[in-house]
């Protein structure tokens, strides 16, 4: 946990620097409403040499550059060095460094660090979930109509998912009107942990947007599956997240949409 939340804060506070100067950044489209920028090259350059440095040999899955196979098979990290790059763009203090550890195919730990907040969310397997070093826990809503559900939008490119989440959202949005779409996966993952969110569901989401989420909810005492009610979020790319009760409901309700 050390060495991921030291080289997560070394990436955040470039993230920082950047978001105070954001007009001045070169940005590339790669796709519908997908974007890049030195910012987020930046900080994943930093955290691929600080994690290489402290753990030689180990693997990386990372949004902007791919994969990197080490030497050591059996642990990969998973890396967005910038969930939220839309909010970041427009200045909005909504975004994210991301940073899952995979253990012989099982996420052992995850951190997650929103550099403008200064807020810091992390989890080791077995050994719970921590708010800036106060232990979190999933919130005790038992309803869909009390619970505030966030979910994430998928991308104009996968056009068939976006009429099936728009039957999703409605069926949603008839048990409970108070709906978020935050803009980071990582931090509706980190604030499900936390207990600020009581769901979350997206479909088209990328490994790295929720490994290190996924460790922070199961250690917070929460729940994680895909659409299917099984464990393979990461190669599904898809996700249902919540407390107990509300990750039930939540998921019976897609399901029936
Ligand atoms: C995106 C955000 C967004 C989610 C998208 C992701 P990025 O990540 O997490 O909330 O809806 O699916 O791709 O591109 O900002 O790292």
């Amino acid at each position: 946990m050390n060495v991921m939340t030291a080289a997560v804060l070394k990436a955040g506070r470039g993230l920082k620097r950047d978001f105070g100067e954001v007009e001045n950044l070169q940005v590339s489209v790669k796709g519908p409403g997908d974007f890049v920028t030195a910012a987020d090259r930046r900080a994943e350059k930093t955290l691929f040499e600080e994690l290489s440095r402290a753990r030689p040999g180990y693997g990386f899955l990372m949004e902007e550059s791919g994969a990197v196979e080490g030497s050591d098979k059996s642990h990969i990290w998973h890396i967005d060095p910038l969930d939220g790059t839309s909010n970041f763009l427009h200045g909005i203090p909504i975004f994210a460094v991301s940073v899952g550890l995979e253990r012989e195919g099982q996420l052992v730990a995850g951190v997650v660090y929103n550099p403008a907040s200064d807020e810091m969310f992390v989890a080791e397997k077995g050994q719970g979930a921590y708010f800036n070093n106060r232990r979190m826990r999933v919130s005790a809503r038992k309803t869909l109509g009390e619970s505030l559900v966030a979910c994430g939008i998928p991308p104009l490119a996968g056009i068939e998912r976006h009429a099936r989440f728009q039957t999703e959202l409605a069926a949603v949005m008839a048990k409970t009107g108070n709906i978020r779409r935050l803009g980071a996966a990582a931090l509706d993952l980190a604030f499900v942990a936390a207990g600020r969110c009581d769901g979350y569901w997206e479909r088209g989401i990328k490994p790295w947007d929720i490994a290190a989420g996924i460790v922070l909810v199961r250690e917070a005492g929460g729940f994680v599956t895909d659409l299917d009610n099984g464990s393979d979020m990461l190669s599904k790319s898809a996700i249902c997240a919540g407390n107990e009760a509300i990750h039930r409901h939540l998921l019976d309700t897609l399901r029936k949409a």
